[in-house]
């Protein structure tokens, strides 16, 4: 089986006046081609420095990674040409309309202006933006803006397609349009790789996900897997939900983490 994302003990430290963040703590991944991959913690559990280095824009500390087949460390170059990443903060530039920002983004990879503009209209079909296209980005919606990020990251047509919480900050309805996007650029053969905080998202449209947190893996699988693992050990008669996997895990690795603080003083 092919893999689209593969790390082994992926490391970050971060260090500053005040001393070293580890911020990543030895990361191994394997997703396949194909999947929808979850990748979930709390707030600070590492998913966005995780992200940033599998996608070439903050360098590893120790570890490596390669993605759609390419070394990201050893050839950052390359490895970007089949990575589209949407970040948590979309930089938009909110004069520009959602077609001119299309066009400039696919310019920028070298495309052709014909072949720039056949692009823009096909990804802004795929996020339902027609209607909207030649108007400024600053009159979008929350739910819009993010549409068009997505939009932005396809450009090139990239193998693997990492989002960093895609819909955090969206309401329930924009969400699900998300999520439908979503799908829909899967099942066209790209693979995914979203951070969340949403269990229910993850629920929706992950095959896989892992759990992270204080910047170690804690556990992975299937969401079915997950919930039976939990309903198993603890004894349930029903299956839990994610949110309840969730808790039931990072309740017991933050004891841990909480362990070796106590350890250090
Ligand atoms: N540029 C940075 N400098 C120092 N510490 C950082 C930096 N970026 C992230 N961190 C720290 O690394 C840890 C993981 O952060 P992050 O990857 O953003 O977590 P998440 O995305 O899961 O919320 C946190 O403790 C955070 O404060
Ligand atoms: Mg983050």
């Amino acid at each position: 089986m092919a893999l689209a994302v593969e790390a082994e003990q992926l490391v970050k430290q971060f260090t500053g006046r005040t001393g070293t963040v580890d911020a990543v703590r030895g990361v191994d991944l394997r997703v396949a081609e194909g999947e929808v991959f979850g990748f979930l913690g709390p707030n600070g559990a590492g998913k966005s420095t995780t992200v940033r280095m599998l996608t070439t824009l903050t360098t590893i500390t120790s570890g490596s990674a390669r993605v759609a087949g390419v070394d990201v460390g050893a050839d950052p170059d390359a490895a970007r040409r089949g990575i589209g990443v949407a970040l948590q903060e979309a930089g938009l530039d909110g004069r520009q309309t959602g077609r001119e920002l299309l066009v400039l983004q696919a310019r920028m990879f070298g495309i052709s202006a014909l072949d720039a503009a056949a692009r823009a209209q096909e990804l802004l079909e795929l996020v339902d933006l027609v209607e909207s296209a030649d108007r400024r980005i600053k009159g979008y919606s929350g739910g819009m803006k993010r549409r068009l990020d997505l939009a932005s990251a396809l450009v090139h047509r990239p193998k693997v397609l990492f989002l960093d919480e895609p819909t955090t900050g969206l309401d329930p309805a924009s969400r699900l349009v998300v999520w439908d996007e979503l799908r829909r650029i899967n099942a066209e053969g790209t693979t995914v790789f979203l951070t969340t905080q949403y269990l229910e998202e993850a629920d929706q449209l992950c095959n896989r996900l892992a759990i992270i947190d204080g910047g170690v893996i804690v556990r992975e699988g299937t969401p079915a897997e997950l919930k039976s693992e939990v309903r198993q050990r603890r004894g349930l008669d029903h299956d839990p939900t994610l949110d309840e996997v969730f808790l039931d895990v990072t309740g017991r690795s933050r004891e841990r983490v909480a362990g070796q603080v106590q350890e250090v003083r």
